[in-house]
């Protein structure tokens, strides 16, 4: 367990900037998620954290001492990779202890520290067994348990569970949290997967571009995007938009979209002629017979082009003439493509973004 901080780091691959004033402390036992688009700088700042890159410029500092010029077997790391790097020769057991026996440590405590460690991943049956022998989500528990045996001061994992199925690695996410709930290691995780982001983190890192857009907890960060770009990132199905310009004032305020419809946002206090993109989530779409809302909630007319059935839910793409949007309900398909659909919204789930800026209003 530790805190670790990264200030003012920067990185430069010859004139490409991979990671731009990167600020952020983490505190210890603190399971941190940083998420982005590929490309936003995840693994490098992840691989200067390990020592595995030089920064450009900033510091790094793990409890306090800046490890800037620290190796990467110094720093009391353990990093966990998409491709799980076990030896394919050796079987569960002595992967899991490789880096003890490397250490040397006397026999017995490598014994009980692997034991314990094959004991937390439920891998006690197949310590016998070589990595040909296991499944995916085998191979990746050990894969955690070498990093877990080491007892380091933080994990890194690198999109850990995007070589998995859908339905596996739901489960291993799910025992990654207890691992966490356990060990209590102080832990940075990457991944481009929102939902892992939201399950998982304490807080959530949302990169773009080399750039930190916001540091938040998953209810924050899902609530008040500080940005566009978080509110399109975070959420599933993804957050709908309307881009035009603000019209009128108090009970008449309205947003006027750029393809020349009217959406009535009585009572928004913003400028008038303010050019903005209002966002809203699908979730928070109520289905309505008639088109006029009740007070305190905006409506949007549409029609449905596309229906999916999911069971507990249906979701809905409509066309709403300044875009497409997507909604959804409780319950069975009752539509038909073309029907007309009335979306009540409350006016305070309502996201307001400068145009300009892509910054929250
Ligand atoms: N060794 C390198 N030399 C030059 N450019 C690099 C190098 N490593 C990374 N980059 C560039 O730095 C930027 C950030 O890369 P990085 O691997 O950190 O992205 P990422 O967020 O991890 O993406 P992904 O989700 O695809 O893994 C990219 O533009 C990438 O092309
Ligand atoms: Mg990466």
């Amino acid at each position: 367990m530790a805190e670790v901080s990264l200030q003012g780091v920067h990185k430069l691959f010859g004139s490409v900037t991979a990671v731009e004033d990167f600020n952020l402390s983490i505190g210890s036992s603190e399971f941190v998620v940083f998420v982005g688009p590929s490309g936003c700088g995840k693994s490098t700042t992840l691989r200067m954290l390990a020592g595995l890159e030089d920064v450009s410029s900033g510091v790094i500092s793990i409890d306090g001492k800046p490890v800037n010029n620290v190796h990467p077997k110094d720093r009391d790391i353990a990093m966990v990779f998409q491709n799980y790097a076990l030896y394919p020769h050796l079987n569960v057991f002595d992967n899991i202890s490789f880096g003890l026996r490397a250490k040397r440590l006397p026999k017995d405590e490598i014994t009980t520290r692997t034991n314990e460690a094959a004991d937390i991943l439920g891998l006690d049956e197949l310590l016998k067994r070589r990595p040909g022998e296991l499944s995916g989500g085998q191979k990746q528990r050990v894969a955690m348990g070498r990093a877990i045996v080491r007892k380091p001061k933080v994990f890194l994992f690198d999109e850990p569970l995007s070589n998995l199925d859908a339905k596996l690695r739901h489960k291993m996410r799910a025992e990654m949290k207890l691992l966490h709930q356990r060990v209590q290691t102080t832990t940075v995780y990457v991944t481009h997967d929102q939902v892992e982001a939201m399950t998982l983190a304490d807080r959530i890192v949302i990169m773009n571009l080399g750039r930190i857009e916001q540091v938040g907890t998953p209810d924050e960060v899902y609530k008040h995007p500080a940005s566009q770009f978080v509110a399109s990132f975070i959420g599933s199905p993804a957050m709908n938009f309307a881009t035009g310009t603000i019209t009128g004032t108090g009970s008449k305020a309205a947003l006027k979209t750029d393809s020349g419809e009217g959406i009535s946002l009585a009572g928004c206090d913003i400028a008038e002629g303010r050019r903005i993109q209002l966002g809203f989530r699908p979730e928070h779409m109520m289905l309505a017979k008639a088109a006029k809302p009740a007070s305190g909630h905006i409506s949007i007319g549409a029609h449905i082009t596309v229906i999916e059935p999911m069971g507990h839910e249906t979701v809905l793409t409509c066309d709403a003439g300044f875009g497409e949007i997507v909604g959804k309900y409780e319950g069975e398909d009752r539509f038909t493509p073309g029907d007309a659909a009335n979306f009540h919204i409350r006016a305070d789930r309502l996201h307001y973004f400068d145009l300009d800026t892509g910054l929250r209003i």
